[in-house]
């Protein structure tokens, strides 16, 4: 959190019904005389209490944004999410065609929304839709002087042939996602993935250019990015290739822990894993 915040509860509002003490997680709430207090502001500032409360009596200053009114909760349709997520692809292949700002303004409201590990909300994003070349140039002379050691190391980097657009392919826009916190930059790159696939756009994470920004001193000075640690980067534009199936992948690899007593009906799932 980048901000000060405080919370407030309206002793008139309030009607002592506990919601907001049963939902806290950090057990920041009591109710005395019938009337819900807070027992300290350093919290998680989570927001639970204000979106769980019948009466909205309470609120958190110093955010740019009002709590919004949930009528119907939004529905997401079960299989075709997962139709959504098994027919991705890595795209590599982009259409000279310009990603909106308004677009990509809703793909990086996605990352925002997104839950962080303690709520630091401490994922942040550079956009390139400028002078992508440049900075892929910097990239590429970086990856030419580390590819001999990954020929050694890796197998499949064996036949990599750097050219002018090995990192960009061509597309007209890139997120670079920062954060402290892997798993919070991860999970933020995921939905920004799913948006932007909402979209119509085709995605690359690329962690070769998230590697080449964090460890040539030149791309780090030129994108500013000071102590910051780039966890990923979303490549993205309307993709120039259609996948007409979806690819075979390994099957999960799930086991199912029963009480003891039942441990000799534990066996590992395989296709189809659920029954
Ligand atoms: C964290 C992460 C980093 C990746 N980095 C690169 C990359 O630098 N270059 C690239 O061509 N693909 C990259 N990929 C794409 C993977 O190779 C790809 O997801 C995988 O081969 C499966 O293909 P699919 O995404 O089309 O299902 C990356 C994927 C992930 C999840
Ligand atoms: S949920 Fe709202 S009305 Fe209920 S105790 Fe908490 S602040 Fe008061
Ligand atoms: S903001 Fe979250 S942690 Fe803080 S009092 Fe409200 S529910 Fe508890």
């Amino acid at each position: 959190m980048t901000r000060e915040h405080k919370i407030n509860i309206s002793r008139k509002e309030c009607i002592g019904c506990g919601m907001c003490v049963k939902d806290c997680p950090v057990n920041n709430i009591a109710v005395k005389d019938k009337k819900a207090v807070i027992k300290m502001q350093r919290c998680l500032m989570c927001g639970h209490c204000v979106a769980v409360c019948p009466k909205a009596a309470v609120s958190i200053t110093g955010f740019r944004e009002q709590p919004v009114e949930i009528d119907s909760p939004a529905v997401l349709e079960p299989q075709l999410l997962l139709d959504a997520i098994r027919s991705r692809r890595s795209v590599r292949q982009f259409k000279q065609q310009p990603v909106d700002a308004k677009v990509i303004e809703q793909v990086i409201e996605a990352g925002r929304l997104t839950p962080s590990a303690e709520n630091a909300q401490d994922v942040s994003y550079i956009v390139l839709r400028k002078d992508m070349e440049r900075y892929e140039k910097i990239a590429i002379r970086f990856a030419k002087w580390i590819l001999p050691v990954m020929k050694l190391i890796k197998p499949n980097a064996r036949n990599i042939i750097i050219d002018d657009h090995f990192f960009f392919k061509k597309a007209p826009a890139a997120i670079l996602v920062l954060g402290k916190d892997k798993i919070s930059a991860s999970l933020a790159a995921s939905n920004m993935e799913l948006m932007a696939e909402a979209h119509g756009l085709g995605v690359l994470y690329s962690g070769l250019f998230a590697m080449a920004a964090n460890y040539s001193f030149k791309l780090r000075r030129k994108l500013h990015l000071r102590h910051k640690k780039v966890v990923t980067v979303l490549v993205l534009g309307y993709p120039n290739v259609r996948y007409r199936r979806t690819v075979q992948k390994e099957a999960a690899d799930v086991s199912e822990h029963l009480p003891p007593g039942l441990l000799s009906l534990k066996r590992p799932f395989s296709e189809p894993f659920l029954s």
